[in-house]
């Protein structure tokens, strides 16, 4: 990969994004390298967003994907805590799953790729069957993972920052209405990664906005996450069928292997005898965030042990998916030359419920004319 364009990230540059630029940045030198060519022709690029510790996001145009986060362990060393490839076209030709990108139009699945809307019933792509039962997985063939995207680089109160657009058009993987979606992904001195997503329409559409990094925070590649200790502010659950949609009730986690309202390994229960399990096969499910306010907080905390690191997830979305890797079974050599094994990563997927078009009484996912979708999520790291 060869530099191909040094600029500085500094306020003109910065003035050109459409989100507001509070104050006049310190300006550092930034970079954009190309991320190679796509199968159809079109050059992908990584961009560099670095604070000054050294915690560092490398984010493509395609997918807006995290392809690497440099993060301090303990002891200060630095290691890449996200699971992907080394160039853009490895994500579609080895099939990734997801690693690192912007899912959408519709984050988590569809039942039946079926939905009604306003009388109208719509039809989407069936790219997934779990337990052979055919759905829509993250917004269809080609979802915003394997587009690419308008980026500009800008400074956020100081921070680096990235602008990414994406138009949607009407009819896209079977959508309704011409969607306009913007997220900015920005680093900040407290090691932070986050993700503004804000999104328009011209007719009414089911949108669920979230990223799909897959952590490991002993390092991409570095084994199993089963050691990683975690924690979710969330009672509750939404349970699902062997087709991984689900059946629309909301019950409590309490006495099941899904309690992670105090902190447990996650392989610590993950072979109970368990229903919710053995269709996941493993944890795959969402739950349903004790926080309902619409306001960032924090909903959950990830540790790893040996290195010390540490994450904390904010979100102002209701629902989290947490997915433990489980289709990962080695198959595929990551950008520094190993392989993913099963559960060698776990996303925290903020989110709306899955299905929510089909289950009336789960929040709306439903965004109309005149109306602007605005979700945060941030990933705050730490070592102990
Ligand atoms: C889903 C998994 C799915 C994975 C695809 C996750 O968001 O919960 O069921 O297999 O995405 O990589």
């Amino acid at each position: 990969m060869k530099t191909i364009m040094p600029f500085l990230r500094c306020s003109a540059l910065a003035l050109t994004a459409s989100i507001a630029v509070l104050s006049a940045p310190a300006c550092s030198a930034a970079n954009v390298k190309s991320f190679g060519k796509l199968p159809d022709g079109r050059e992908a690029h990584l961009y560099t967003l670095q604070n000054a510790s050294g915690f560092r996001a490398d984010i493509s145009d395609f997918g807006g994907i995290v392809v690497s986060l440099y993060v301090a362990d303990k002891n200060g060393k630095l290691a890449d805590v996200s699971l992907g490839f080394d160039n853009a076209a490895d994500y579609l030709l080895k099939k990734a799953p997801y690693f690192g990108a912007l899912i959408g139009r519709y984050g988590n699945r569809i039942a039946h790729g079926k939905f009604t809307l306003d009388g109208q019933t719509y039809s989407l792509p069936l790219n997934d069957k779990p337990g052979n039962i055919p759905c829509s997985l993250h917004g269809g063939d080609v979802g915003f993972d394997k587009v690419l995207w308008t980026a500009k680089p800008a400074t956020i109160e100081g921070n680096p920052a990235l602008v990414l657009t994406y138009v949607s058009k009407d009819g896209e993987m079977g959508y309704p209405g011409t969607l306009t979606v913007e997220v900015t992904y920005s680093v900040t001195p407290k090691n932070e990664l986050r993700i503004d997503y804000k999104a328009t329409t011209d007719k009414a559409t089911p949108v669920n906005l979230t990223n799909h990094t897959y952590f490991n925070l002993k390092g991409e590649g570095n084994g199993s996450i089963l050691d990683h200790v975690l924690m979710m502010k969330a009672a509750k659950t939404t349970p699902v069928n062997a087709g991984l949609i689900p059946t629309g009730e909301i019950v409590p986690v309490a006495g099941t292997p899904l309690d992670f309202t105090t902190p447990h390994a996650i392989g610590e229960r993950i072979n109970v005898p368990n229903e919710q399990l053995k269709f996941g096969g493993g944890y795959d499910h969402n739950w349903v965030l004790d926080n309902q306010s619409g306001k960032l907080e924090l909903v959950a905390t990830l540790h790893e042990p040996a290195s010390g690191r540490f994450m904390e997830v904010f979100t102002t979305e209701p629902g989290l998916q947490f997915y433990c890797g489980n289709f990962l079974d080695g198959t595929l050599v990551g950008k520094s030359g190993k392989a993913y094994g099963h559960r060698s990563g776990l996303c925290l997927e903020t989110q709306h419920y899955p299905d929510s078009p089909n289950q009336p009484s789960f929040p709306s996912t439903i965004l109309r004319p005149g109306e602007t979708l605005k979700s945060t999520t941030l990933y705050r790291f730490s070592a102990k």
